[in-house]
């Protein structure tokens, strides 16, 4: 499971090396996971995730036509069914590959940012916010009637270097960080002209055996940080419906748990916390995924604290199962659809992934191994996830 050392996103990452897959390279014996997507350049491990794998010339049409095998839109689906279905953007493709902003207006209903309304993109030096990339992905979701999902005020990865110094340095820390809440918020208040109804106000604060984690901000603020960082953005904008994202909490279990108390903490406490995101990122294979009853009993508690619940990250690699290239997208779209299934069962409002082609996920990045994880391949076509997940929208 992903354990968010996050080394590989350290190492300063420059020249694009196209190199030829193997049809079986870096797979375990007798897969073919290559064969999921179209055959040809992809990029070596290590490179932006953004850049793994792109099958076509940026700028150019895919090979299919993206529209061509869709019957209902995810997004019209959704609607029906009162729940938001939304994916993370990235900047890049969605300004020079033409279908990917097509697939994207047309299925989904909510937008997050993959990486630009992160500390490190909106405030590169200290008082300078720079709001452009983000904007661009904001005017593009209000042209198309979605919803937004700001992704993340304050997290341990993607800060930019001053803002690290300034933690480290235990000076001015809660000063820096607030006044980095409250620019954010103000540009993007509600009654304003770029209004972002919900943020992931804190992202991945409790490790993964439920403490609570080692970071910048926890060394530098104390152990009742997070309390502070709610309040600091409500008010910067009390509009704002604001949520605590994490990884590895959706079922239940030990960090489950843990995260189920600090809320239950915030919330007792009157702390202005709204709603949980569950990032969802999975895997085929035996226990890679939560189970049904798990979910639902977790989503239920949650629930039961007045908090909203949203999937906000949601993927499921191909890399952690055996089997045919079919046999895994088979069980790729029952993961899909037994999640959404079972969160739309539960009262989830918004449902989104992290990505939404195989020809730009983070996943192939970050473990080293090709994968598949999303609902679209790498030439915009829809996978069996998508055709399991319509159906689940549809109510069958
Ligand atoms: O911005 C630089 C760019 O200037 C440079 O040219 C380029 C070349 O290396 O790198 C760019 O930064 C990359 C950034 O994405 C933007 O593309 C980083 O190297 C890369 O590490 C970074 O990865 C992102 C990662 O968060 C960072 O930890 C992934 O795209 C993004 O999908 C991932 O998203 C996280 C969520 O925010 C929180 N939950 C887990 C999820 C997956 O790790």
């Amino acid at each position: 499971r992903h354990d968010n050392g996050q080394r590989m996103y350290r190492a300063p990452m420059t020249a694009v090396r196209p190199v030829r897959l193997n049809r079986r390279a870096g797979l375990t014996a007798g897969a073919s996971l290559v064969g999921l997507s179209t055959p040809g350049t992809a990029f070596a491990v290590g490179e932006p995730a953004s850049m793994n794998r792109q099958d076509h010339a940026p700028g150019t049409a895919p090979p299919h036509h993206p529209g061509s095998q869709v019957a209902s839109r995810l997004r019209d689906l959704a609607d029906a069914r009162g729940i938001r279905i939304g994916a993370a953007v990235a900047s890049r493709p969605l300004v020079a590959e033409p279908a990917y902003g097509d697939v994207l207006a047309r299925e989904f209903s909510s937008v997050t940012c993959e990486n630009v309304m992160k500390p490190g993109f909106l405030q590169p030096s200290p008082g300078r916010f720079d709001f452009q990339a983000a904007d661009a992905i904001v005017a593009f979701a209000t042209a198309h009637a979605m919803t937004i999902r700001g992704h993340t005020l304050a997290w341990h990865n993607q800060n930019p270097p001053w803002l690290e110094r300034v933690a480290a340095s235990g000076e001015n820390a809660g000063a820096a960080l607030r006044d980095h809440i409250t620019g954010v918020l103000t540009h993007y208040r509600n009654d304003g002209p770029v209004p972002v109804p919900a943020w992931d106000v804190v992202n991945e604060a409790i490790t993964d055996t439920g403490a609570l984690r080692d970071t910048l901000w926890a060394r530098a603020l104390g152990p009742g940080y997070l309390a502070d960082l709610f309040r600091w953005a409500n008010e910067a904008d009390p509009d704002a419906r604001l949520f605590y994202n994490d990884y590895g909490a959706e079922g239940m279990g030990r960090k489950a748990d843990a995260v189920y108390e600090l809320l239950r903490g915030l919330v007792q406490d009157g702390v202005p916390v709204h709603g949980v995101g569950l990032q969802m990122h999975v895997g085929i294979g035996a226990r890679q995924s939560p189970s049904r009853p798990d979910l639902a009993a977790n989503i239920a508690r949650l629930r039961a604290l007045g908090l909203e619940v949203h999937v906000t990250e949601m993927d499921v690699k191909l890399q952690t199962g055996t089997g045919t290239d079919d046999e895994r997208l088979a069980e790729q779209a029952q993961v899909y659809a037994d999640i959404l299934g079972t969160c739309i069962e539960a009262g989830v409002t918004s449902f989104t992934f992290w990505g939404f082609t195989d020809a730009h996920s983070w996943i192939p990045g970050f473990t080293g191994k090709p994968d598949g994880a999303l609902p679209f391949d790498t030439t915009y076509a829809p996978k069996p996830a998508y055709h399991a997940l319509t159906r689940v929208l549809a109510g069958g």
